[in-house]
């Protein structure tokens, strides 16, 4: 099985590359298959995500040309099939994109039915709600989400929460039903802005995405686009959070700082410096870390997605800090693993009560999920001693060449595969 081998204590400097927004490009690529013209995105992110969504994209009958690592044409001319099997729907829930995608284009579409997943419970009701309002019938049978409809209507729809998924799933039924379509209480991440300028740039007809009400024209028709997708923000507040922990001074470069502007903010008030350029943020964390308060919010606020991240660089600041999660009601899981590594953190329902130690120190411990497991890397980067960290296919579900980005700023990272490996790995850095 493979893992990460880690050795602590390197603070991280120099810079990093920040790759394309793998939230936004499961969208758009989703997306791509509303025209019968090829499109090229460019800027996709090579991380598994993105790799098993190109694969169900493939299994109904999508041409997907890679044209290099972070370039695609996508033709969807020759679509034989709208049924998008459980296999696909496991490995990645975003697959259900094509549940909004091909109903847009061919009025129809089946879809395993996602079901909850290491964050927490996962209801899809606000997307079956929007594709109700926009006229389609929509049923669960035998574990698949089969919705149909003779014509979509566009219509006025009020989302219940703040939902990114079901303002992503409806705007892309609406772009092609008749007439007007309002969505209210819309989420407004950059991701959802890059989806709906994509489906712009392909002649659809829509206003007001990244404010709360979106406006969708219905067109007859979308054409073929050259597209290159946003950079990740949080990647780069993850390599941010990274430098902060390690007491390091890293620049992450290809990014819009606007996105990250609830993440600078949130370092600048635990001590760090935080330099701004046109694409580029620079994290210098030269004094010691002091605590705070945070609670993740939709867009533009704190996102829960950095939460992991912000809690375990908290867990090293002076002080007690507080952090709320208010997006998914299990996404405190990894404090366990991060309690073996010397945090003193009490969870008390959706709040982790953060007394800050001086130090953590290296050991066995697992991923649970994608950010999560990213998080605990960067604790394992911090702290003395050496770490493994199982279960890293989580991680690179989101993350691009992660732990050699890290090596680059001066981690000690390697991916063992044996006991042999870490052996190996431990005589060197060491020697
Ligand atoms: C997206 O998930 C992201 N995934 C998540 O990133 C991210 O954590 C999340 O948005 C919040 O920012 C993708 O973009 C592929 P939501 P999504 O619908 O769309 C509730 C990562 O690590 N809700 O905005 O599934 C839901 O329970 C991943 O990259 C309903 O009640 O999230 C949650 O409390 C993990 N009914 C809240 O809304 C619904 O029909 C926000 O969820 C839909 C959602």
């Amino acid at each position: 099985m493979e893992q990460y081998a880690i050795k602590g204590g390197n603070p991280l400097v120099g810079e990093v590359e920040i790759g394309g927004a793998k939230n936004a490009a499961l969208a758009i690529l989703a997306a791509a298959i509303m025209t019968d013209d090829t499109v090229m995105i460019e800027n996709v992110p090579d991380v598994r995500d993105t790799n098993v969504l190109l694969q169900a994209m493939e299994s109904i009958g999508v041409i997907v040309n890679k044209i290099d690592r972070h370039t695609v044409k996508i033709n969807a001319s020759q679509i034989h099939d709208l049924v998008i099997e459980d296999d696909y729907i496991k490995k990645i829930r975003a697959s259900y994109y094509l549940l909004g995608a091909l109903l847009g284009k061919y009025n129809k579409a089946e879809v395993a039915l996602p079901g909850g997943c290491n964050i927490g419970l996962r209801p899809i009701d606000q997307h079956i709600k929007g594709f109700r309002a926009l006229g389609a019938n929509v049923r669960i049978e035998h574990g698949l989400i089969i919705t149909e409809t003779e014509k979509l209507v566009g219509n006025h729809i009020y989302m219940d929460v703040v939902t990114v998924g079901a303002t992503i799933n409806v705007m892309m039924a609406a772009v092609m039903a008749e007439g007007r379509t309002i969505i209210e209480n819309a989420a407004k991440e950059p991701h959802v802005v890059d989806l709906a300028n994509f489906l712009n740039s392909m002649g659809a007809n829509i206003k007001g995405a990244g404010t709360d009400v979106i406006r969708i024209k219905g067109v007859t028709k979308l054409h073929g686009t050259e597209y290159t997708i946003i950079p990740d923000q949080i990647e780069a507040g993850t390599f941010m959070f990274a430098a902060a922990v390690t007491k390091g001074d890293v620049t992450v470069k290809n990014v819009i700082p606007k996105h990250l502007e609830s993440i600078s903010a949130k370092l600048t008030e635990i001590g760090c410096e935080v330099e701004e350029s046109d694409d580029a943020v620079r994290v210098v964390a030269s004094k010691p870390l002091s605590h705070t308060h945070v609670k993740t919010l939709p867009y533009p606020g704190f996102p829960t997605d950095m939460q992991p991240q912000i809690t375990v660089t908290l867990g090293l600041a002076a002080g007690t800090s507080i952090v709320t999660e208010s997006i998914f009601e299990n996404r405190f899981k990894y404090v366990d693993e991060l309690t073996r590594m010397g945090a003193n953190i009490k969870v008390e329902g959706n709040t982790a009560i953060i007394d800050g130690v001086e130090k953590y120190t290296g050991a066995g411990i697992s991923a649970p999920d994608l950010r999560a497991g990213a998080a605990l890397v960067i604790a394992a980067l911090a702290a003395e001693g050496d770490t493994t960290i199982d279960e890293i296919h989580y991680i690179e579900r989101g993350y691009e060449d992660f732990y050699l980005k890290l090596q680059a700023l001066g981690a000690q990272i390697e991916v063992v595969n044996s006991e042999r490996d870490l052996k190996k790995f431990k005589f060197k850095v060491v020697g």
